[in-house]
């Protein structure tokens, strides 16, 4: 008989950013749904990797004097790295630049092409770059900025191919509706049914602006829209460009995990393509919550994304992947710190989990040599453990279908209490004071091996390595993905005499106080490589030391202030946005310092030329200044 196929995605990542707990928190989840399911004897497919095309890695690259390839490859590398260290387990890691993947957006685009749904027009619209995403005129915010990440657009105007997505605009909205597991979770559907009923757009598909992207077939001044070449990887990756065989085995996905913010594209966009080509749509795209860092936004410019690389040096992998699964619902946003990382890992992982599986190999040691003893003298203690056993099971199969991992470690934790309980309710100490409880004694041992046999099954899919630890020491088969699982969950399946190990505890108790001293200040921690600039990178950047001659509030900005400065033997415009702290009149004859070498940018219509160096602190904006006596234009070093 073929095995039932189980597909399962995460998005592929930008590589102009390294990884960080957001990507981290993704690729996990898919993983332990992806080995939970072999588990169960399904044919899974995981399919993870980067997303390596368009302006904004071209820009990275430029930035960084790489080509967008070798920036690529030194990102892929991080990825593969991070995800061998936290254990995932995927099928395949596609990239975008595979030649592959590069035949197979071509593919759908001709597809899309002959179906009448590419034509060419003129695309006109306030373009920002790092968004790579188009704005109409009432999106924007004051200034021209984007409302998305509030940096400045420039107004473009460019021939481009269109995707005609108005003309699915009904059987998507249709298919939506009669599908309730589509989009999960049902708050995020009913945003995305809103947004599709007031009606869609045409699509944008193609640039001419720049390169770094994969060339619209027989029109190679086009390259083909970013978004369209990042999630044709889902089939990509199953050969669909060979109408190979594991597309026609494994498609449609069954979850497309994604996390809120690009929950449209996977809904609205991708659906759309599909129905173009003619090919089914995913059963189910799930969004997950948002990551925040002790109560912040995560993001590059703060220099706050969590390194997972640090996590688990500090703390191990298991523990990373159980608080990712355990703490926040999935579909909800969470807050990281360290404070409930160590409180999680001290209470389930040391307390409930590590101390069940000590204290139990421990008894088995002193009462029986290490060997699992037979099952012979039952009681109604080892009847109501079982009901609670067999009752969470079931319980966590409906909660693990519906990617409700917290629900399902709770189910599980259950398990762990109540075995707990049962050893505190038996009492061994007791009975193994009186040889008539022998038989007994031996039974209540073989009840607790038998549990903990179920439990490291069960928490195999979320901490696979602390799983594979407790059932190497009592002597259980290690290959949990060919097993029997419908068998295996069952209650008294184990056969007695197993030889145990004595094992090392599995999460040594964290002291919080010194734990938190350790970690102080690391909360803002990138890779320490990422970090570190050498000399070279920073003579680059050009200090210098400038007088404020003039200064003006700009129109309309109750932020922004616009100076201008006498860097030496000339004067520049610079628009400063200390306007809240600052008046005009407070900045003039200040010498300060500024970055004289930036790239002109215009804010507001102004050009500005430089910037000045501030902190900004929760109280305010401070300038920085110099004694009156430094003349303008001195270098600083
Ligand atoms: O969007 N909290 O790539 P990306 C939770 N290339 N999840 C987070 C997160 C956070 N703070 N930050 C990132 C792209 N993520 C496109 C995708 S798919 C065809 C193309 C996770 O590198 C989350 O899964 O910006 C989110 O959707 C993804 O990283 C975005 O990764
Ligand atoms: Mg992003």
């Amino acid at each position: 008989m073929n095995k039932k196929t189980f597909y399962v995605t995460t998005p592929i990542y930008y590589v102009n950013d390294v990884p960080h707990i957001g990507h981290a928190y993704t690729t996990i989840a898919a993983d332990t749904i992806a080995r939970y399911k072999r588990m169960c004897g399904f044919d899974v497919f995981f399919l993870t990797g980067t997303d390596e095309h368009g302006q904004k890695i071209e820009l990275a690259a430029r930035e960084r004097g790489t080509t967008p390839k070798q920036l690529a490859d030194s990102v892929v590398e991080r990825f593969k790295n991070l995800w061998s260290a936290l254990n995932i387990k995927y099928t395949k890691f596609i990239r975008t630049t595979d030649e592959i993947h590069k035949k197979t957006v071509q593919r759908v685009f001709n597809e899309m092409l002959k179906k009448g749904d590419i034509y060419l027009g003129d695309y006109e619209g306030w373009y920002c770059t790092p968004c790579e995403t188009y704005w109409t005129e009432t999106q924007l915010m004051d200034g021209n900025v984007c409302p998305s990440c509030g940096r400045q657009t420039e107004k473009l105007k460019e021939p481009s191919y269109f995707f005609r997505m108005s003309k699915y605009q009904d059987t998507l909205l249709t298919y939506i509706k009669n599908n309730p597991d589509f989009i999960k979770p049902t708050s995020r559907r009913n945003e995305i049914i809103a947004f599709i009923e007031e009606g869609l757009r045409d699509l944008s598909v193609s640039r001419t602006t720049f390169n770094w992207g994969i060339p619209v077939p027989q029109d190679d001044k086009h390259v083909i829209y970013v978004w369209i070449d990042a999630l044709t990887n889902y089939i990509s990756a199953l050969d669909y460009y060979n109408d190979g065989e594991n597309f026609k085995k494994y498609w449609p996905a069954d979850f497309h995990l994604v996390g809120k913010d690009i929950l449209r594209f996977h809904t609205v966009y991708w659906p759309s393509m599909l129905l173009s080509i003619g090919e089914k749509l995913p059963k189910s795209v799930f969004a997950h919550g948002w990551w925040t860092v002790e109560g912040q936004k995560m993001s590059k410019s703060l220099g706050n994304a969590i390194s997972p690389n640090y996590l688990i040096e500090k703390f191990g992998v298991d523990p990373i992947r159980y608080f990712l699964l355990r703490e926040v619902p999935f579909g909800l946003d969470g807050d990281f710190s360290f404070k409930t990382l160590i409180h999680r890992i001290n209470s389930d992982l040391a307390n409930d989990l590590g101390n069940l599986i000590s204290r139990s190999a421990n008894m088995i040691y002193r009462y029986f040599d290490g060997l699992i003893p037979l099952y012979s003298d039952k009681d109604e203690e080892d009847e109501r453990l079982s009901e609670i056993i067999l009752a969470n099971i079931e319980n966590i199969d409906i909660y693990m279908n519906a990617l409700e991992f917290n629900k399902a470690l709770i189910s599980i934790w259950e398990i762990v209490n109540a075995l707990n309980k049962y050893i505190d309710t038996t009492k061994p100490w007791t009975l193994a004071k009186d040889i008539n409880m022998r038989g007994r004694l031996g039974s209540v041992m073989y009840i607790i091996a038998d549990t903990i046999r179920i439990i490291s099954m069960l928490v195999y899919p979320f901490i696979p390595e602390t799983a594979l630890k407790i059932r190497k020491q009592f002597n259980f088969s290690e290959d949990l993905e060919s097993i029997n699982f419908n068998e295996e969950k069952k209650v008294l399946k184990l056969l007695g005499g197993n030889q145990i190990n004595k094992g090392e505890p599995l999460f040594p108790r964290i002291d919080e106080t010194l734990k938190l001293k350790e970690l102080e200040g690391k909360i803002s921690v990138k890779d320490d490589q990422e970090n570190i600039v050498d000399i070279d990178y920073f003579k680059k950047v050009e200090l210098i030391s400038a007088k404020v001659l003039k200064a003006e509030r700009i129109k309309n900005s109750e932020k922004l202030l616009k100076l201008s400065i006498d860097v030496g033997n000339k004067s520049k415009t610079i628009v400063a946005g200390v306007g809240k702290f600052y008046k005009p009149e407070d900045m003039i004859g200040k010498v300060i310092v500024v970055v004289n070498n930036l790239k002109p940018t215009k804010i507001m219509n102004e050009e500005s030329q430089g910037m000045l160096l501030a902190a900004t602190t929760d109280e305010g904006v401070v300038v920085l200044e110099l004694p009156n006596e430094v003349p303008p234009g001195t270098r600083l070093k």
